[in-house]
């Protein structure tokens, strides 16, 4: 059975994993905001157990906290959701700080998902700042001269700039289809499949911005921080600003801090007036309204990567998975749950489906459950961090109720199984998905 973490993408991951927490067991990585449970029990799955002293070196100092011009003021319109923008119901369903797209909204749509229906996922409240004060820090001790640089938002738009389309997507998006699908009990926001949307993002290449900064010969990690409001857990526990660690590798590659969405200025919502984008990744690596980057010559970790987005359950070591890097597949059809649709008629029905691997190639559909299978119709160039639209033409025999499936297959040969592996947090559900309909 397909489990998320075999691909070499998660072995490569895995493997720096344990490099980093070696590193952190000898005082060398630092871990803002990260319990020291939390590291041993990551330890002790990373395979260090026997190494693990009864006295820990005291993590690393604490980080600096890099100054930021700009501070979060706003929040939200009168929603009530922390969202600026306004959610009618047609587009959206909201689930607390987060609006999720309705998929049967993108039918509408081309390519590229506008962005009043671009799905939002907050962990507090959008911030309503101001470009002409915003300032990015650069910062850390993977610098040569170890000290910090600010970029305005003119200075990133000297620097050349690159567009690409890529979808962001969220890495519990599908997760109440633990539940609905395979009776499982999982925790967080109860997604279906609309939290996902795909833009042609404008900016600057991280790479290039980092290498003016200074980059180093030893940095290792780079760590974007955003501009909301610190982000307090259920319990009461102050985890502090987002802020996830990615590894030089990564954002040396193809990651962009991203100043317009679909020809626009990026909206309050999705970052304004500058977010990260992390193609293919999940979501949470596309940090939005960065504040700062630190660039370190050590391993970092923040909740973000140790607690939260890696893959605990009866499947996986005690500590977790490897942090979770590139998104997995998925297909969506653009129709509602329970969708009513005339008998007798042919209708064209159609979706999305897409893989943080590689294009997605080739799409099978059933409208019997899954008893016959037949090929979709694509109406997209396969590309890697992108979704490809499909069809398929349907005349429902009779009335009654039906389950439409999709199954994507990408050019890397990976293929939705049946049914996902659990986790706990319900993160990166890639089952084929039975999507219910009545024809009436
Ligand atoms: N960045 C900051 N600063 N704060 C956040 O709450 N949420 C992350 C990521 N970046 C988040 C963030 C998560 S979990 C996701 S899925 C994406 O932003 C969602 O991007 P969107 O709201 O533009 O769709």
């Amino acid at each position: 059975m397909h489990t998320p973490e075999a691909s070499p993408a998660h072995i490569a991951e895995a493997a720096y994993d344990r490099r980093r927490l070696r590193q952190w067991l000898a005082g060398q990585a630092r871990a803002e905001g990260v319990s020291r449970r939390t590291m041993l029990r990551l330890l002790a799955a990373a395979g260090a157990a026997g190494t693990v002293p009864t006295t820990l070196a005291p993590a690393a100092a604490a980080a600096t906290t890099a100054t930021a011009t700009a501070t979060a003021t706003g929040t939200g319109t009168g929603t009530g959701t922390g969202i600026v923008k306004p959610l009618p119901e047609a587009w959206f369903t909201v689930r607390g700080t987060n609006a999720e797209t309705r998929f049967a909204a993108l039918a509408e749509t081309g390519h590229h998902t506008p962005n009043e229906r671009f799905f939002v996922r907050n962990h507090t409240a959008t911030p309503v700042l101001d470009a002409a004060d915003w300032t990015l820090t650069v910062w850390g001790d993977g610098l040569t001269h170890g000290g910090s640089v600010e970029f305005t938002l003119p200075d990133l738009k000297r620097l050349p700039a690159v567009t690409r389309t890529a979808f962001v997507e969220c890495a519990g998006n599908g997760r109440s289809l633990f539940t609905t699908q395979q009776g499982q009990t999982v925790s967080g926001t109860a997604w279906t499949l609309g939290a996902i949307g795909t833009a042609r993002w404008r900016g600057t290449r991280l790479a290039d911005v980092l290498r003016l900064a200074g980059l180093g010969p030893a940095a290792v990690d780079v760590l974007p921080r955003g501009l909301d409001a610190d982000y307090v857990t259920a319990d009461g526990t102050d985890l502090g600003r987002v802020r996830r660690p990615l590894p030089l590798a990564k954002a040396l590659d193809d990651v962009l801090l991203a100043y317009e969405m679909n020809g626009e200025p990026l909206p309050p919502d999705h970052g304004h007036p500058v977010r990260v984008l992390v193609p293919s990744w999940i979501g949470i690596a596309s940090v939005k309204w960065v504040g700062d980057i630190q660039v370190s010559a050590q391993p970092l970790y923040s909740p973000w990567n140790t607690d939260f987005y890696r893959l605990f359950g009866d499947a996986y070591p005690e500590g977790g998975s490897a942090p979770l890097t590139r998104q997995t597949i998925k297909s969506a059809w653009e129709l509602d749950w329970n969708a009513q649709l005339t008998p007798e008629t042919e209708h064209r029905l159609t979706g999305r489906s897409w893989s943080g691997a590689a294009g997605v190639v080739r799409v099978d559909v059933s409208t019997d459950g899954g008893t016959n299978w037949r090929p979709a119709q694509l109406h997209d160039t396969p590309r890697r961090g992108d979704w490809t639209r499909w069809s398929a033409r349907w005349r429902p025999p009779a009335p009654g109720a039906y389950t439409l499936l999709a199954r994507a297959t990408d050019r890397a040969g990976r293929t939705q199984p049946g049914s996902t592996v659990h986790n706990t947090q319900g993160y990166l559900f890639d089952a084929v998905v039975r999507h219910p309909v009545t024809v009436a």
